[in-house]
């Protein structure tokens, strides 16, 4: 059956595509687009007063399937992507077990398959076995299967060796090392930033240097291998400059920064010790923030990614030091880059676009998805100006962990498409 999206905006870089028109869409892909496109018979859908863009992608989020079911499974998962305006996820393999052979990727992307889930859902195995940094994982068996990316997200591999020589693998099958850059003998038993919040509350802290470390000795490994480096959830102005300064002399280093490091800070940590501001890495300086910002506007950070961390309310109702590091993400990453971002003029739609649809999908290798006549019609649709309270009409998320919970965001994603069908419309997940 045909389907024509009416009155939008479309926006879309790829294209050089900024215009009013219309979307007509049959079997799974935009057939006709443009301002008086229309359709004998199907459905219509006046969507007046909203954007069009290619469908988001969030290339770094955790989704518990299998072990933690407790915590989010694929099915909330997928349901949190399509309200927070996604229509792909990347899953983080330190699943229970860890996703690190060819038969639990397969897992994941059949059980994904069969559950019919509207977002699409993309699977990086692990690193090493186990998330242990010692054995390198069965990354062949796990590339068949339909890995796209490997990391041992959760955790830095912290042996330099075991680390280049996973990185050589990476580069024989063409796809990116994810790196999360902790040194642990440096990050010790920190839970925030070292430096004023750990002093001012009594925390063990976090040296910026434990994640910049890593992130010079991963670069150098890249260089020596030849590999592809992603460097995950970046949260310091040196860590942009060592990014900054790897991709000058031509190395194929991309990074990503959430929209928690991007827009909280540790001044944001009082008294009150709200374990939802307890994230791995930790919430760094403002300074920090202002350089991240100014680094995704430049497009030295390639991309915005969430690191969806959903834990359960009675894990995070322990004390700081012990609830466990991590905050949701998906259903306010894209209103946060809204409201804090584009509307203040700091990032066009068109580097939202290319920063949160087309970069996750160029790093992972896969099919570009855009507003062009043959497209998949995987789009997201979204209203500027609808003004919301995060966590007001609840999640879809099992976890109510939301380092956001309460603000107060302009913009929002109203309607999904994933080939063709709705995973959301007009806000309601279907
Ligand atoms: O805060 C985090 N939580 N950072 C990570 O790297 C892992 C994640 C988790 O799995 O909970």
């Amino acid at each position: 059956m045909a389907l024509l999206l009416e009155n939008l905006r479309c926006i879309d870089p790829a294209l050089g595509l900024d215009e009013h028109c219309n979307l007509a869409i049959k079997d799974g892909r935009i057939v006709a687009r443009g301002p008086d496109v229309d359709i004998e018979k199907g459905v219509r859908r006046d969507l007046s007063g909203r954007i069009a863009l290619p469908g988001l992608m969030d290339m770094h989020v955790h989704l518990r399937e299998p072990g933690e079911e407790y915590k989010e499974d694929l099915a909330s998962g997928a349901r949190a992507a399509a309200r927070g305006g996604f229509t792909a996820v990347l899953a983080m393999p330190n699943t229970v077990p860890v996703c690190d052979t060819g038969s639990r990727v397969a897992f994941v992307l059949d059980k994904a398959a069969q559950a019919g889930l509207r977002t699409r859902i993309f699977v990086a195995g692990a690193l090493t076995q186990g998330l242990k940094g010692t054995s390198l994982a069965e990354m062949g068996d796990m590339h068949r299967a339909g890995a796209v990316a490997f990391t041992d997200d959760g955790r830095g591999v912290q042996d330099s060796g075991v680390a280049r020589r996973a990185m050589e693998y990476c580069r024989q099958f063409g796809t990116p090392v994810l790196s999360h850059c902790q040194a642990e003998d440096l990050a010790g038993a920190g839970v925030v930033n070292e430096g004023v919040a750990s002093t001012r509350l009594g925390l063990a802290g976090w040296a910026a240097a434990a994640e910049e470390f890593m992130i010079a000795r991963d670069i150098a490994l890249a260089e020596l291998t030849g590999s592809a480096l992603h460097i995950q959830h970046l949260t310091t102005a040196r860590g942009v400059e060592l990014v900054r300064a790897a991709r000058e002399r031509g190395l194929p280093i991309s990074s990503e920064v959430t929209p928690h490091h991007l827009f909280l800070n540790e001044d944001c940590l009082d008294e009150d010790y709200n374990t939802a501001l307890k994230v791995n890495p930790p919430l760094r300086t403002q300074a920090d923030n202002r350089a991240l910002q100014g680094a995704l506007a430049e497009g030295v950070i390639d991309c915005v990614a969430s690191d969806h961390a959903p834990h359960a309310a009675h894990e995070k109702a322990l004390e700081f030091e012990l609830a466990p590091f991590g905050t949701t993400g998906l259903e306010t990453s894209l209103a946060l880059v809204l409201t804090h971002l584009v509307r203040p003029g700091l990032l066009s739609y068109a580097q939202l676009v290319e920063r949160m649809a087309h970069a996750p999908r160029r790093i992972l290798g896969l099919e570009p998805v855009s507003l062009s006549v043959g497209s998949v019609a995987d789009i997201t649709v979204l209203d500027p100006e609808l003004r919301w309270t995060a966590g007001a009409d609840g999640w879809e998320s099992k976890s109510e962990g939301s380092a956001f919970a309460g603000s107060t965001l302009i913009g929002r994603a109203t309607d999904v498409y994933v080939g063709g069908y709705a995973s959301l419309q007009d806000g309601a997940v279907q």
